[in-house]
């Protein structure tokens, strides 16, 4: 797949930019604080269609359009799709050119005086929701700050499973949004329950609505973590070992609610142990996931939460035995974060039949000399590739040969040559 134009008014420091791009490696150069970020945070946008760091998102409105009666910023692309036959695909995707529009308004003032922000989400013109057009555009992101997916919270973690997964799986955004909203219902019965005596025969049959409505939404996520967290650790294991010249890497689902109990006596699950649970079937876990949950209603109700469920799920980067997030390097946890961004590509070309356009922020610093050598000479056979630098010189002519070069200035793109 590949974007073929861009366009922004007042989004972040750009209040004005037109761009068509072609395909292969585009640098993006410039000093700091030009907007380089900026412009890979806006692609990414039409594919996670949420911003990758904005925790509110009205800080991607441009400053001097806040004085405007509305404000609104805006990011439209067009952009092709390969023929995929037989892939999962989005249903209003089909292959050849589509037209992708987000318009971010800051209006009125909520509780705390700050502003609203309002998010419409067009797809070949027509107004659409969120969950319609996930995974119509497919992008992956490297950031340096990624290394918080591994040295970072479970929650981190988490968000970055559902970023990944509801790109190429056109029924997981659903189920996640079902899940959340289901779990909402459920806490908010708990805490009711808490705060006045109820029979437990009583309490039994109103949590069980719910509870069948939680164990039907978090099987869907249980069974398709699972799969991609096997099929993405072969691919990313390769890649690594390859970037590192030998070095094991494994990637450890742990979920909260698991379908595959662990031996007797073993609380935690061995980091060298094999993959499990890959070939369970839907119906296992939502029956088993659901019986935990009634197993768990005198507790749950003296806590006033849901304990259980892909809502505590964890996930561990391990290399030659050691947990990344606790004893990596910063080199190591680097390339481990690119070897996973290298397989999502491919993960997603296998889902889908498209090669996701590729972004990358400051990806060299931080690798050594070999390491460099490997990413680029991977890099040049991408589909679209567009990667900032603040430095032209980390790269090698050879790759400079091939790629285009444009230069970010005041939110301005230059092209040289
Ligand atoms: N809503 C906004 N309106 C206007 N300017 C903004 C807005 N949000 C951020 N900026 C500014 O946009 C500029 C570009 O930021 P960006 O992160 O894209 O730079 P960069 O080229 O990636 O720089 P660096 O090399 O330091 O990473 C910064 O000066 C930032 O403060
Ligand atoms: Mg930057």
């Amino acid at each position: 797949m590949r974007l073929t134009h861009l366009s922004l008014s007042n989004f972040r420091n750009f209040s004005r930019l037109d761009k068509d791009l072609p395909g292969g490696p585009i640098l993006l150069v410039g000093g700091n604080a030009q907007g380089k970020t900026s412009l890979l945070e806006a692609v990414y946008y039409l594919a996670a269609l949420e911003s990758f760091h904005a925790t509110q998102e009205r800080q991607l409105i441009n400053f001097l359009a806040w004085n405007e009666p509305i404000p609104v910023a805006r990011i439209v692309a067009d952009f092709e799709r390969e023929d995929a036959p037989g892939k999962s695909v989005n249903p209003l995707a089909g292959p050849g050119f589509h037209r992708l529009e987000i318009r971010l308004y800051r209006e009125g003032e909520d509780v705390n005086g700050g502003a609203r922000l309002r998010k419409d989400i067009l797809f070949d013109e027509t107004k659409r929701k969120a969950h319609e057009v996930l995974g119509a555009f497919n992008a992956v992101l490297f950031l340096p700050q990624m290394t918080r997916v591994i040295e970072g919270s479970p929650e981190d973690r988490r968000r970055y499973l559902n970023l990944s997964l509801s790109q190429a799986l056109p029924q997981y955004a659903p189920a996640i949004s079902e899940y959340s909203r289901v779990m909402t219902q459920r806490n908010a019965l708990l805490k009711q329950f808490a705060e006045k005596r109820t029979s437990a025969s009583q309490v039994d049959q109103e949590l069980s609505f719910w509870d069948e409505k939680l164990a039907a939404a978090g099987a869907a996520i249980i069974q398709a973590r699972l799969q991609f967290v096997q099929e993405l650790e072969r691919m990313a294991a390769r890649i690594y070992r390859d970037l590192t010249r030998g070095e094991v890497l494994r990637l450890v689902y742990q979920p909260s609610y698991d379908p595959t109990p662990l031996p007797e006596g073993q609380k935690m699950l061995r980091l060298d142990a094999p993959l499990r649970g890959n070939r369970i079937s839907l119906d296992t876990i939502r029956q088993g996931f659901q019986e935990c949950l009634l197993r768990l209603h005198s507790e749950e109700i003296f806590r006033g939460v849901t304990t259980v469920g892909p809502h505590r799920d964890e996930l561990r980067f391990v290399s030659d035995g050691h947990d990344l997030g606790l004893f990596g390097s910063r080199g190591q946890v680097r390339t481990a974060i690119l070897a996973l961004k290298l397989a999502e590509i491919e993960w997603i070309k296998d889902k889908t039949g498209q090669r996701p356009v590729l972004l990358l922020d400051e990806v060299l610093a931080e690798l050594d000399a070999n390491r460099r050598a490997d990413l680029l000479d991977r890099l040049v056979q991408s589909e679209q590739t567009l990667m900032t630098t603040t430095d032209l010189e980390q790269f090698s002519p050879e790759f400079i040969k091939q790629a285009r070069v444009w230069h970010v200035q005041h939110e301005q793109i230059t092209e040289q040559g």
